[in-house]
């Protein structure tokens, strides 16, 4: 199976989540030629030395996934930025809790660009990482007459499915569910 664009953005959101942030925002921009992904989280951030290293395919901190030898997310996001003509911007700080600003962007007619992959697929994922935290989506897509855009936030998804309790999407029942919502939203312009 090809490793897509969302894969790559749910590896990126992940770092986020693990990084302990309570509040996550995505934004995604989607056209015919171009898609573009910020995530900005307010957990621990990196210090410069832990942003280079972890910009280094053949570093990781050793802790989040023991065993592991190198980490993937974010050397994949240079790799395949810098050679499919795609942009990328690491932003993050240590000391100031303002925590860690990804963004990027990927030139769809470049045919060395991955696939885009499921995005509805990779929102449904990216709600339902185990931790409590915020998640605040604003996806917004343009091809030809087709304008799509929706908003959606963590808390009042779980609400609407009466799982503020619980924080989170356990069961497969409450995962279809988010998985239909999402599809309707987004339906104008993948269905
Ligand atoms: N949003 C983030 N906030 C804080 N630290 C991060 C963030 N993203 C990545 N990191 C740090 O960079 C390292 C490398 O990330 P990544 O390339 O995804 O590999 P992995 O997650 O497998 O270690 C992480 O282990 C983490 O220490
Ligand atoms: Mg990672």
């Amino acid at each position: 199976m090809h490793y897509t664009l969302c894969d790559l953005f749910s590896d990126l959101t992940q770092n986020a989540v693990e990084a302990g942030a309570n509040s996550v925002t995505i934004v995604l921009m989607e056209t015919d030629q171009a898609i573009s992904l910020k995530i900005q989280d307010n957990g621990h951030g990196m210090n410069p030395q832990q942003l280079a290293q972890a910009t280094d395919p053949f570093w990781t901190d050793g802790i989040k996934h023991p065993g592991r030898k190198v980490g993937l997310g974010i050397p994949f996001l240079i790799q395949t930025a810098e050679s499919t003509g795609g942009t990328w911007n690491i932003e993050s700080n240590h000391t100031g809790k303002t925590g860690t600003t990804v963004t990027c962007s990927f030139d769809l007619t470049n045919i060395d660009t991955p696939p885009i992959g499921d995005v509805t697929g990779f929102f449904r994922q990216i709600l339902s990482f185990d931790g409590r935290y915020e998640m605040d989506i604003d996806f917004s897509a343009e091809r030809g007459e087709i304008k799509c855009s929706a908003n959606v936030k963590r808390s009042e998804l779980l609400e609407a499915l009466g799982l503020e309790e619980a924080g989170s999407f356990e069961d497969a029942g409450s995962l279809a569910l988010l998985g239909r919502y999402l599809e309707s939203l987004m339906e104008e312009y993948y269905g």
